[in-house]
């Protein structure tokens, strides 16, 4: 089944100064994909990612997902449908520092009203998933980073979201960590089938997905597909990233797989 159909999609910002950020992007992503965005700083992934998550609408193209267009829904309806079928991580993690990471976590079961019995358990289950069962009582400001990434991508994927929208989910984390949520990640794409998209600017976090999409000027350039060997294909998108050139990767360090 397709997840994602996105048609000729272009995204003109209108400020002072006219920015095209997009341009004519279509593409496909199949139930259960889980595919990287790369591309150098300013390429245009946020605002793709932007638009996949209905947080930001596009200024041409069609952007089908689930064979929905969420674009054609009512204020509440939208509200509803981003909440039910996506689950969004973000670089900076965005927990609530006043909530423990339980309560992080089950902040949006609460928003739509679950059961105070099948949220516990709906925790227990994400948390075990993602190895943070034991920091579950802490507040943000006691755990390290890698361990809110993991609570933040544990709320994002409590409800079960059809998609999982990630952008630069390991950036402010060090090799370790970033592999461990790589590692969970992956994980969770495979047992779970979550369809996910990944943008990201280093070359180890990408070499988890199935395949890379490569972006410049706005544009679809070029495409990776994995393979059965990581290492090779961290490879591949090394020399595509360095092909690609100017600040591809600028923001991290080039990790050793
Ligand atoms: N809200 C906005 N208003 C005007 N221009 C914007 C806005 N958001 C992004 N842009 C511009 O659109 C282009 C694409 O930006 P975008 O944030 O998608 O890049 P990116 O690939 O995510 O970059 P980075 O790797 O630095 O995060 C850039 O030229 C940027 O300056
Ligand atoms: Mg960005």
């Amino acid at each position: 089944m397709e997840m994602l159909r996105i048609h000729k999609l272009s995204k003109v910002y209108e400020g002072q100064v006219l920015t095209r950020a997009l341009a004519d992007i279509s593409l496909v992503i199949e139930q259960g994909e889980f595919v990287g965005i790369m591309g150098p700083s300013g390429s245009g992934k946020t605002t793709l990612l932007n638009m996949v998550a209905t947080i930001d609408a596009p200024s041409a193209g069609e952007l089908l997902i689930g064979g929905n267009n969420p674009f054609r829904l009512g204020k509440n309806e939208l509200a509803r449908f981003r909440r039910r079928n996506l689950g969004f991580v973000f670089q900076e993690f965005n927990l609530l520092d006043t909530l423990t990471i339980a309560e992080n976590i089950v902040l949006p079961l609460t928003l739509d009203n679950v059961k105070l019995r099948e949220m516990e358990a709906k925790l227990q289950e994400v948390a075990d998933k993602l190895g943070i069962a034991d920091i579950l009582r802490k507040r943000t400001y006691e755990v390290s980073g890698g361990q809110r990434q993991r609570a933040a991508i544990a709320r994002a994927v409590i409800h079960a979201p059809s998609l999982l929208l990630a952008d630069e989910p390991t950036g402010a984390l060090d090799s370790r960590s970033s592999r461990t949520v790589m590692e969970l990640m992956a994980k969770l794409n495979e047992t779970d089938g979550t369809t996910t998209m990944l943008v990201t600017h280093d070359p180890l976090a990408a070499s988890f997905c199935h395949r890379v999409l490569f972006i410049k000027d706005g544009r679809l350039y070029n495409e990776l597909h994995r393979g059965d060997n990581r290492q090779t294909f961290f490879q591949s998108i090394l020399d595509m990233l360095s092909f690609l050139g100017g600040n591809a990767h600028e923001l991290s360090p080039v990790r050793v797989p």
